[in-house]
């Protein structure tokens, strides 16, 4: 696990940064260039231009790739407008599946804040994690400065936890498959029981995980370009349609009530973990809503079978 920094930097403030929290965490320092990092004539007003419009300008890469766990930091200024072209251009060229990405945002004075959110889409499209977010002011700061700024930048990651994070992509995956199980869990319970009220009420949950299904497939994507190909192993069951009594229906409904809790937990992990997608947010509190009313409403079947066959 390596934590690789990678700056983007014209007037030489964000490779000043960048080469003190490469140096504090010990680990190696990679370069972007594109046609702005020589400085030919006029290209401020280029710079300008080219952050306006949709320019991902004529890019070097360093030779430069990451294994799951790595972390990496990006160091690069603002230019008042979208994301340097050149960093987007980056994040979008390299896989960040299992990556913990820090961002550290340059400007003279102010500015810049709020276009994290735009690289972070990106990132998290790419499959990384946004761990942390620093900016920095380069205005009366000297070479000096902005490298000791950037040792304690480095220093600060350093102590972070390390860890090899689950991309969203893989937790929707994972989403999909549970839901998958819960879908063929209430059907195996439609036939499992002789109580009418019962089968209906799990046919509607059955159907309810199908939609959830469904949802999670279109965030998947979107996130990943194609549609998830579960694994498929729920659908096997021993003996599906045989009838059983309520203590084991009973049994099979208790392993719902942890699924359902589990279910509703993740949603709600992952909306806070990706604030800055907005549909991914939405989408996971209507589904940890849902879960939330499973759960609620097995649990109470769970108490009232229990009740009967404790007065058997
Ligand atoms: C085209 C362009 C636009 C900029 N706009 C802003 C701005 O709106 N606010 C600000 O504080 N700094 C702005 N800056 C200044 C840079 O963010 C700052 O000088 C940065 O440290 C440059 O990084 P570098 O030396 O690594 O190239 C701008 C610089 C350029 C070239």
């Amino acid at each position: 696990m390596t934590t690789k920094t990678v700056f983007y930097s014209v007037t030489g403030h964000s490779r000043t940064v960048a080469e003190g929290v490469a140096s504090a965490l010990n680990g190696p320092l990679f370069g972007l260039s594109d046609r702005f990092t020589a400085q030919p004539s006029g290209w401020k007003r280029a710079a300008r231009r080219a952050v306006r419009g949709l320019d991902l300008a004529v890019l070097g890469t360093p030779d430069v790739s990451f294994d799951r766990g790595d972390r990496l930091v990006l160091v690069f200024p603002y230019w008042n407008g979208a994301i340097v072209p050149a960093v987007s251009g980056f994040v979008r060229s390299v896989s960040l599946a299992g990556i913990t990405v820090f961002l550290v945002i340059l400007r003279q004075l102010s500015g810049g804040d709020e276009l994290i959110s735009q690289l972070a889409d990106d990132i998290v499209r790419q499959g990384g994690t946004v761990e942390g977010v620093f900016s920095l002011r380069t205005l009366w700061r000297g070479s000096q400065r902005l490298r000791s700024l950037g040792g304690r930048v480095g220093r600060h990651i350093a102590e972070e936890a390390q860890g090899v994070p689950t991309s969203l992509q893989e937790l929707l995956e994972n989403a999909i498959e549970e839901e998958i199980e819960g879908h063929v869990r209430y059907l195996q319970l439609i036939e499992r029981t002789t109580r009418k009220r019962l089968k209906a009420t799990f046919r509607s949950f059955s159907a309810d995980e199908a939609a959830h299904v469904q949802m999670l497939q279109q965030l998947y994507r979107a996130y990943a370009g194609v549609v998830y190909e579960p694994h498929g192993g729920a659908a096997a069951s021993s003996d599906p349609l045989k009838v059983l009594d309520d203590s084991v229906v009973l049994q099979e409904l208790s392993a719902s009530v942890q699924a359902e809790r589990k279910a509703f937990t993740v949603y709600r992990a992952i909306a806070e973990r990706y604030p800055s997608q907005p549909d991914v947010v939405r989408q996971m509190l209507s589904l940890a809503r849902s879960d939330l009313r499973h759960y609620r409403h097995v649990k109470g079947i769970c108490n009232v079978l229990s009740r009967h066959q404790s007065k058997r």
